[in-house]
């Protein structure tokens, strides 16, 4: 963990912070090791700058935390006598500083409240830039978890694919897939299944449902499964039985925009130009009006975390990122179709985590 420590030290000074606090979540996993609960009850561990980390746990965490042996200051409050106290305890151990980040996308507004209670003469902004930057490189331990959560999704779609038959509905595959990744290691999912049939499919982040198949409806897979901590997030499209001309054409639009997307993956390139590339390819191609969203999120312990790939962000690529590549075309009322791969940066370029076959496949 020491260098992780490391990690989020040189954040605060690149974000011209004094301090920085963690809710419960990955962030606090990363730095400590403990996976705790986000519950109503706030637990936040406090980094600055010349003192031990701070930590404010409800009283029945403690052990959980200290069986972690990580160096810190506790601060535990009761149930019966409220969390306000321990910020303010929080405050007089740290003292009196100019601004402290926290989690922006994350930290919930009565866990602010009672961080401006505890530090009344402090800024507490958002630094959620500065605060992902530590977990942007993955070292070989994350990819290693990352790469084993991809291969327990693909194998258990390679089964799932075996009960594919007329008037099998969205649930009953959805249910299948989380039973398969259970029985191959799974510790958990991140998200319920999207398995979406025909016009549901068209709705990028749609629910299964009753819906049930039948010959010439698309049958989309997006989903994953959660290994040591590590998230997979793969999306596979078919057609069952049959496919017509024009959904044929616009599957292979969408499979060679993630190609281009995937061949652009190398340290240096920006994610602006990898998402401009592929979106460009698509906004030139007869479908530019089903396009949905951006080619790819980073991907680790959350399902979608930094970095974006995304028009404007210039952020370049470097060795270890983990990104998904997955462009999109959503006919809406009547078809959708992404092809989602889990990428990593190297040193030589880049490897795909997801190996399924890319090319059109009619069940
Ligand atoms: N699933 C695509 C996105 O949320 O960007
Ligand atoms: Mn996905
Ligand atoms: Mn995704």
């Amino acid at each position: 963990m020491k260098n992780r420590i490391d990690k989020i030290i040189k954040a605060m000074h690149k974000g011209n912070l004094d301090a920085i606090a963690v809710i419960a979540g990955p962030n606090m996993a990363y730095l400590t090791g403990g996976d705790f609960f986000l519950m109503e009850r706030p637990t936040v561990l406090i980094f600055s700058k010349n003192k031990k980390p701070v930590a404010i746990l409800p009283s029945l965490e403690v052990d959980s935390f200290l069986s972690l042996n990580f160096d810190s200051e506790i601060i535990d409050w009761k149930d019966s006598e409220g969390y306000l106290s321990a910020f303010v305890k929080a405050g007089k151990i740290i003292g009196n500083i100019d601004k402290i980040g926290v989690e922006g996308q994350r930290m919930r507004v009565f866990e602010f409240n009672a961080m401006k209670h505890g530090f009344p003469n402090t800024e507490v902004i958002d630094a959620h830039n500065d605060i992902a930057s530590i977990r942007l490189c993955k070292d070989q331990d994350e990819i290693n978890n990352l790469k084993k959560a991809v291969t327990i999704s693909e194998e258990s779609l390679k089964e799932v694919l075996k009960s594919v038959k007329e008037g099998i509905t969205e649930s009953e595959l959805a249910e299948m897939l989380i039973i398969e990744q259970y029985n191959r290691g799974a510790q958990g999912i991140a998200v319920h299944p999207l398995v979406l049939i025909g016009e549901n499919s068209a709705l990028p982040h749609g629910h299964a449902g009753s819906r049930k198949l039948k010959a010439g409806d698309s049958l989309l897979f997006d989903f994953g499964c959660i290994y040591n901590g590590y998230i997979s997030d793969f999306t596979r499209t078919f057609f069952y039985k049959e496919v017509s001309d024009s959904n044929k054409d616009m599957y292979e639009i969408v499979e060679e925009a993630n190609k281009i997307g995937r061949n652009l993956v190398k340290v240096g390139t920006s994610l602006h130009e990898i998402d401009d590339t592929v979106t460009k390819f698509l906004e030139e191609s007869p479908y530019k009006k089903f396009i949905g969203h951006r080619t790819g999120h980073g991907l680790g312990m959350e399902v979608h975390e930094d970095p974006s790939v995304v028009r404007g962000n210039h952020l370049k690529l470097q060795e270890g990122m983990v990104i998904t590549i997955e462009p999109g075309l959503y006919d809406k009322g009547n078809v959708g179709i992404r092809i989602e791969d889990n990428v990593v940066v190297t040193k030589e370029g880049h490897e795909s985590m997801t190996i399924l076959p890319r090319e059109l496949i009619v069940l």
